[in-house]
């Protein structure tokens, strides 16, 4: 039977799983997307994506009912779905913070539900999304990966690590980008223009992630085929571990970490 899916919640996020779901071969026309505002999401109409602002509507023959809405909206979204689920959909949740557990009692029937926490890299197809599962089968989890895989790299973990994924793999977009920024500037400071200045540093940047991701390399092999004795790059180096360049890099992922398990909904 063909894949069918619904995706609860047309924002940024949402947008970005429809727009990349046509990759893994699910045609526009199996895929329904709803929001209350729908007139902001004309263009998806224009692409072949089923729209609607009926959630219950748009859950109806789906096999995979995605959820993308804001934590604080998904209560009044649950409350109104619920009745309708049946238990042999899988519920996709992207939403912080809310653990499976949580869906599952406000759903109020066992039914299959992975939880996906991805990046904004996903409207790219490069996301780092981490999955885990409750009540789903393998089948059921290979389906939702399989997914996720036509968007970027999957990774299936322990639910007890969906916050640490948070940290690492969604606010490491902004811990990444804020290095890029800062290489940009240095190669301002050295006679670059800010655009060239950042097309090296984001290149070099992607080339670095791509030796690591491509040999299964470790940095430091990286780095040692790139520090010649006594030369600049070491020079570098030590002078950004000498300011706390790692130290820092470790203490803001942990206060992130910190951070987040100290929200209350
Ligand atoms: N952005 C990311 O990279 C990212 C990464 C990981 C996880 N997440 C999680 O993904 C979720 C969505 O994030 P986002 O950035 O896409 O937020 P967003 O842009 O605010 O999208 C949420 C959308 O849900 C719609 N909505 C709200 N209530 C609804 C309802 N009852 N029925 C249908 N649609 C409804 C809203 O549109 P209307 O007001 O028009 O209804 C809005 O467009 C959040 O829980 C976030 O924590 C996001």
């Amino acid at each position: 039977m063909a894949t069918k899916v619904a995706i609860l919640g047309a924002g940024n996020l949402g947008t970005a799983i429809a727009q990349g779901l046509i990759k893994s071969d699910i045609p526009a026309a199996d895929i329904t997307v709803t929001r209350r505002n729908i007139s902001k999401v004309g263009h998806l109409q224009k692409e072949g994506f089923q729209l609607t602002v009926n959630n219950v509507d748009a859950i109806k023959n789906a096999t995979l009912v995605f959820l993308c809405v804001q934590p604080k909206q998904l209560s009044q979204l649950l409350n109104e779905i619920k009745s309708s689920l049946s238990s042999d959909q899988i519920i996709v949740s992207t939403i912080t913070g809310v653990s499976t557990e949580e869906i599952a009692s406000q759903v109020e029937k066992k039914i299959s539900i992975v939880r996906a926490m991805p990046n904004t890299a996903i409207a790219i197809g490069k996301s780092m999304t981490c999955l885990c599962a409750k009540d789903a089968d393998e089948k059921q989890l290979a389906e939702v990966k399989r997914i996720f895989n036509a968007l970027g790299e999957t990774l299936v973990i322990e639910e007890r690590l969906m916050k640490a994924a948070t940290v690492l793999a969604a606010s490491g977009i902004a811990f990444a980008m804020r290095y890029i920024r800062a290489a940009t500037q240095g190669g301002i400071q050295m006679g670059f223009d800010s655009e060239a200045a950042q097309l090296i540093a984001a290149q070099t940047t992607l080339g670095a992630a791509s030796l690591l991701l491509s040999r299964e390399s470790h940095p430091e092999i990286e780095i040692d085929k790139v520090t010649t004795p006594e030369g600049c790059t070491i020079a570098g180096l030590n002078e950004m571990e000498h300011q706390g360049l790692s130290s820092a890099l470790i203490k803001g992922i942990i206060t992130s970490f910190d951070k987040i398990n100290s929200i209350k909904k």
